[in-house]
């Protein structure tokens, strides 16, 4: 697409809701909760602070500015900045898309699955063997597929036709549209499941597990990593998304005031989100007479299993709170899909000059294919060593290469003066303390957080997988991913888009 036809938001609001709808997904819900819990309490909110203002704050200012600056998806920003880095700007999207989207989707698909079973409550009172046996049929091993599950494959298949169906417009009427509906409504149903959660017997007792500090943890350093990762997820941070959504951005807007918002939007969620899961599990814990450190499960079992059994201990009205719970997951998950989706969109759209129906039918249709690995009896196993590999390493690695790309070859200070030229608002300008975040401070930081995981990791395999279904499965990712990138690298650019004096006129002022 030439730079100067590019779409932009009907409104800045509607940009910002699309930012917060890609950043409030399903890990606000129950990955942070199980974080805070598992890793100190409320003493988890020092390192999470930490990371939000060390790397998150000073990294979506600068995916924000960038994509705004080069009018581009990442591969495109970066090749307009160094052409020797374009690669780096597809490992972004393809990472995005390969190593969160086709299992992200999958998860979503449990959601559809349990908002149907909540209209009778039908999971029955063994929620863990409902889930991991009648649903999954789960292999015991991840190297054991041992084909597909039909229910989670067709759920999956929903959510992929429902995606195509919302980034199959422009981004201002399709994204834009379905995040003005759906962030309200995540909104009002969130506050509602954590007032009805306040009123349950036990509600304190959990909400004191998940707030109490334990400060002894702050000295473990997988409390500081996992604050790292937890924060670049949440934010969607280090794959291109953020680039791409501000570089549908109008001319004159506030990048900073909006990067604040999203930041302390997604976060302040996460924060009263977790009021509603932990009063329901203080809840539980009261109700089967154990301590909650017994009751509380991660991952994607926190959803599936533990709030299911909180649900049948619910004393009326069961099948409401479940359908509002599902719902919730369900919306802010394909707000977040439909952004994983749209940054290769719109990197494949910027390179190829393919209609956007076209790149968007093909990369639903091979994204579907592809979930379909975590839709066989293996599926929970591959999402638990994905996830773990993809937030730990490449989410950060991109936040690394982003930080050498525009501090060190673009260099800080042109982005910052071109950030504070095109803000609206005089009072919310960036200030030099940017500069060395995202020179010094922000990289160092990173480069020091994924060294301590790399050398835990060297002793541990992680979640005692066998070191085969690990080196298997996470290699040959890998591998693909790299192919993928350098290829995409080789397809050579229409020389005009390039060059900065393509931009458009009215641009031109902002060189
Ligand atoms: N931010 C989303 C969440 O917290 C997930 C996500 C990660 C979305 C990376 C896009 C990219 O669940």
């Amino acid at each position: 697409m030439s730079a100067n036809k590019r779409t932009t938001w009907n409104s800045q609001l509607g940009f910002l809701l699309a930012a917060i709808g890609s950043a409030v997904g399903l890990g606000n819900i129950w990955r942070f909760s199980y974080m805070t819990f598992e890793y100190g309490g409320g003493a988890f909110l020092i390192p999470y602070f930490v990371a939000l203002i060390v790397a998150g704050i000073p990294l979506i200012v600068l995916e924000y500015g960038l994509g705004h600056r080069e009018l581009g998806a990442s591969p495109l920003s970066f090749s307009r900045v160094n052409p020797h880095w374009e690669w780096a700007g597809w490992w972004m999207p393809l990472a995005a898309m390969f190593g969160i989207m086709l299992y992200y989707s999958v998860i979503i698909g449990y959601c559809v699955i349990y908002f149907f079973l909540s209209i009778n409550v039908t999971w029955g009172a063994d929620t863990q063997s409902f889930f991991m046996e009648t649903l999954l049929h789960t292999s015991g091993s991840p190297l054991n597929f041992g084909g597909l599950v039909l229910p989670v494959t067709s759920a999956t298949l929903f959510v992929w036709t429902i995606c195509w169906i919302i980034c199959f417009k422009e981004i201002n009427r399709g994204i834009e549209i379905a995040c003005k509906i759906f962030i309200p409504i995540l909104f009002v149903l969130t506050l509602l499941l954590v007032g009805w959660g306040f009123t349950l017997p036990g509600a304190v007792k959990g909400i004191k597990a998940y707030l109490i500090p334990d400060w002894n943890t702050l000295k473990n350093y997988k409390v500081w990593t996992a604050a790292f990762g937890q924060i670049f997820f949440t934010l969607s941070l280090g794959f291109g998304i953020m680039i791409t959504y501000a570089s549908y951005l109008p001319r004159k807007t506030n990048i900073f005031s909006n990067a604040l918002l999203t930041s302390i939007i997604n976060c302040l969620f996460s924060f009263i989100a977790g009021f509603a899961v932990f009063s329901v599990i203080g809840f539980m814990s009261v109700q089967k007479g154990l301590p909650i450190k017994e009751v509380i499960k991660s991952g994607p079992q926190l959803a599936f299993v533990i709030y299911p059994e909180a649900i049948n201990h619910l004393p009326f009205m069961k099948n409401i709170f479940g359908l509002m719970f599902f719902a919730v997951l369900f919306i802010a998950g394909i707000s977040s899909g439909i952004s994983l989706i749209e940054a290769l969109a719109c990197a494949m759209g910027d390179k190829f000059g393919w209609g956007r129906k076209k790149v968007v039918s093909y990369i639903c249709l091979i994204g579907f294919l592809g979930s379909l690995i975590f839709t066989t009896r293996a599926g929970i196993y591959l999402i638990d060593i994905i996830d773990h590999f993809v937030t730990n390493y490449a989410l950060i690695l991109g936040g690394i290469i982003e930080c050498f790309v525009v501090g060190w070859l673009l260099k800080a200070k042109v982005l910052r003066s071109h950030i504070n030229k095109c803000s609206l608002n005089s009072s919310f300008k960036v200030g030099f303390w940017w500069d060395i975040c995202i020179r010094f401070i922000t990289p160092l930081v990173l480069i020091f957080i994924i060294a301590q995981t790399l050398i835990g990791e060297l002793k541990i395999t992680y979640g005692g997988y066998s070191l085969d279904a690990v080196i298997v499965f996470g290699a040959d990712w890998l591998i693909i991913l790299v192919i993928l990138s350098v290829a995409f690298t080789f397809y050579p650019w229409k020389p005009e888009l390039l060059k900065r004096e393509h931009l458009p006129e009215e641009d031109k002022w902002l060189l």
